[in-house]
């Protein structure tokens, strides 16, 4: 295999539009199945084109893309990287590994950790998590869980993020109840945002968030899916909640995916975060991936194109399915 910082490779069955070609900087490591050149590839992933990305890298990783400036959104910290996975099982593996290893960093460095999850299909790719060498080895002590956004519903509602959460991923895990900060279901949707916006600014008083030099919280770490039309969170394409610029948490009435009545977190509070992990399975997930990435018409800008961290890191989590636009 050659691999230099100007090349890409492509493993089998992998294939870059024409048009999109020139728009990669660096590296594409290919990983296909066979031990050998997984280990290789692994190892150049490793040492040389990523030393940061040893903690990320997974032992079946089909490849990782960074974007040339121009095209998904690009961080302070450098390009967002896209890793491509054969399939969600490995993925899957790959996120709890990630989501551990920074786990320990901030716990080491601050002695709590911010985690901020979406609903969907994300919360089964957490659940390698909640499996027994992670539930040992984490300090969940030091977990402080909370969500991008939720669906104004009884929190035993079949609709709701938090049961969602809970009965796959929280419940599994020996976070302490208080530190897990689900909405108040008592209330409006005006009034759950308000509510839920007041609660993380005690939070910052109280140094369990950190504040962002942007005037908005900086999250540890947010897991967050998509929609198949490029939304995030509950901000939805052509809404004006993407515009949104000085509420930490606003309220939606009419979400075009149901139910109608949500809260979420607006973008520069999703963008202040240190880490962001955008995690994408699925044929239903190509277009949006290949819409940030440069592949395919140029549009209106999703909501997916709007996350660019101001101060931290954008990674994409993909499996193959979702990156065959790419
Ligand atoms: C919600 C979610 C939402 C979700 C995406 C992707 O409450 O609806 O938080 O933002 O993350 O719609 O969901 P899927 O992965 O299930 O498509």
């Amino acid at each position: 295999m050659s691999s230099s910082s100007s090349s890409i490779c492509r493993p089998a069955n992998f294939h870059f539009p024409a048009s999109s070609r020139g728009n990669y900087t660096s590296v594409f490591v290919r990983l296909p199945v066979g031990t050998k050149e997984r280990s290789f590839a692994t190892q150049f992933v490793k040492n040389k084109a990523r030393p940061d990305l040893g903690r990320v890298q997974s032992r079946r990783m089909l490849g990782l893309i960074t974007a040339a400036s121009g095209q998904a959104a690009v961080s302070a910290e450098g390009k967002p990287e896209l890793l491509i996975f054969e399939t969600e099982e490995e993925l899957s593996d790959s996120l709890a590994e990630y989501a551990a290893e920074l786990s320990k960093k901030f716990a080491r460095e601050r002695g709590a950790f911010s985690v901020v999850v979406s609903g969907g299909s994300l919360i089964k790719s957490l659940r390698k998590l909640a499996a027994s060498s992670y539930v040992e080895s984490i300090d969940w002590s030091k977990w402080h869980v909370f969500w991008v956004d939720e669906r104004v519903v009884p929190k035993d509602h079949s609709d709701s993020n938090y049961k969602l959460a809970n009965d796959q991923f929280l419940s599994k895990v020996p976070i302490p109840p208080g530190q897990i900060y689900a909405i108040n279901d008592t209330l409006s949707a005006e009034g759950a945002a308000d509510d839920y916006e007041a609660r993380l600014k005690q939070l910052v008083q109280r140094d369990i968030l950190v504040m962002g030099s942007t005037g908005f919280p900086k999250f540890d770490l947010m897991l967050l899916g998509m929609g198949p039309d490029g939304h995030v969170a509950s901000l939805f394409p052509g809404h004006p909640l993407v515009e949104e610029n000085s509420r930490w948490v606003a309220f939606i009435k009419e979400s075009p995916k149901p139910p109608p009545e949500r809260i979420t977190f607006t973008f520069p509070v999703i963008n202040s975060s240190s880490n962001i992990a955008l995690v994408a399975t699925g044929a239903g997930k190509a277009g949006p991936v290949g819409g940030a990435f440069g592949a395919g018409s140029t549009t209106d800008r999703l909501p997916i194109q709007m996350i660019s961290p101001v101060d931290g890191k954008l990674a994409w989590f993909a499996d193959k399915a979702a990156a065959s636009m790419l």
